[in-house]
């Protein structure tokens, strides 16, 4: 099954070009090393370059390529490919390609292609069996652009306001953002949030910022996922940091210190499909909390009919909901200039864009007042 990925840049091609194979196969990976390019990670912009060089020419690459011509261009063949070949470095057992590599400590070099070539023909029959993995990443990162919508419907957005938060996640991953509230957010000297959390976001705002005056209690936690992750576990762990573009640190760095939180505070991920999870989870309201339905860089992966649920159940709740159980959506969903921030909340209904986010979350442009 294909599941999520993580990329910036790549989203628009993706969804102009739907689930169809692409028309040429290296047009799929050339999108995917100029995608890589442009949200900054030179290193992997390089390897699918050297990758797009041999599909043509017997070796290694093609054979492990050439079976998924076919492929889907929302299926990120070129990104299961190098998480695959991240996941070994990431064990110890490419101690050459891991000298290129800064999640592991080393240095992209002029010999990183070479390498990584080695690296492909060496564990070729494991990488054949862990390319049809489907990317599957927890950024981190879009809690900065979440956490001044959640603070709004804390506020009394759709009404509601001083209640505790019920927050439900659809496609959580590994639920990181689930604990949210836990990390730090700061800005012109103010800050809201865990003090001590190893998860600090200093400055994420350009622009204006959301009020960080406010107080936010959060009284359930969960999610849904067709393959979630129990980021505690190694494999877990090696899994999500495996899908980290390896010279992207400060990314790994903040997943690393994510799952640090999630060990202490418990969040429960669903392995179930939106189109039952969602609709059990709102059959009943809650008077007393502001249920918030939320979902980042997810519907793209839904078909149309669990999107349709998606949305057709929401909004049911929405219309049922009373001052005294207020209902909200609150999406992080790829917009024309990158990742929108949306709420909905009733009673009411208003629907707002509050910010306009990189993929991976800061910098976060806020747009509310
Ligand atoms: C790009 S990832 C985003 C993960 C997380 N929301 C984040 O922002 O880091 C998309 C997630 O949606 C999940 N997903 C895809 N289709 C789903 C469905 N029908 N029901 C529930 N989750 C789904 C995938 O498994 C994947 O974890």
């Amino acid at each position: 099954m294909m599941t999520g990925s993580d990329r910036r840049g790549m989203a628009a091609p993706l969804r102009r070009q739907g689930d169809r194979p692409p028309a040429d196969f290296t047009e799929l990976l050339r999108v995917q090393r100029d995608a890589c390019r442009q949200i900054g990670s030179d290193l992997y912009a390089r390897l699918i370059g050297h990758a797009i060089t041999r599909v043509d020419r017997p070796g290694p690459i093609r054979d492990l390529l050439a079976p998924h011509a076919q492929d889907s261009f929302g299926s990120a063949l070129a990104l299961r490919f190098l998480g695959a070949v991240h996941r070994i470095v990431l064990e110890g057992r490419a101690p050459e390609l891991a000298a290129h590599y800064p999640s592991v400590g080393g240095t992209p070099g002029p010999a990183a292609e070479a390498a990584f070539e080695a690296v492909v023909a060496a564990h070729l029959p494991e990488l054949a069996e862990r390319i049809h993995d489907g990317v599957q990443t927890n950024e981190v990162g879009r809690s900065a652009a979440l956490v001044g919508a959640f603070l709004e419907v804390a506020a009394g957005a759709g009404g509601g306001g001083g209640m505790p938060l019920r927050v439900f996640e659809v496609g959580a991953s590994a639920g990181l953002n689930l604990r949210w509230d836990h990390y730090r957010y700061e800005a012109g000297g103010r800050g809201v949030g865990d003090p001590s959390s190893p998860v600090r976001f200093v400055e994420p705002w350009v622009g204006r910022r959301p009020r960080l005056d406010r107080t936010c209690t959060v009284a359930e936690r969960r999610g849904c996922d067709l393959s979630p992750i129990d980021a505690t576990t190694p494999e877990g762990r090696l899994t999500l940091r495996a899908f980290v573009w390896p010279d992207l640190v400060d990314r790994l760095r903040r997943l690393d210190a994510a799952i640090e939180v999630a060990r202490r505070v418990p969040a429960t991920v669903d392995r179930a499909d939106v189109s039952t999870w969602l609709p059990e989870r709102l059959a009943a309201p809650a008077p007393g909390t502001a249920t918030v339905v939320v979902h980042s860089i997810v519907v793209q992966y839904l078909p149309d009919e669990a999107r349709r649920t998606l949305r057709e159940t929401v909004t049911a709740a929405g219309e049922a909901a009373t001052p005294e159980a207020p209902v909200a959506w609150l999406r992080m969903e790829p917009g024309r200039d990158g990742a929108e921030v949306r709420l909905a909340g009733w009673p009411g209904g208003a629907d707002r864009l509050l910010a306009v986010s990189a993929y991976h979350g800061p910098p976060v442009r806020w747009l509310a007042s």
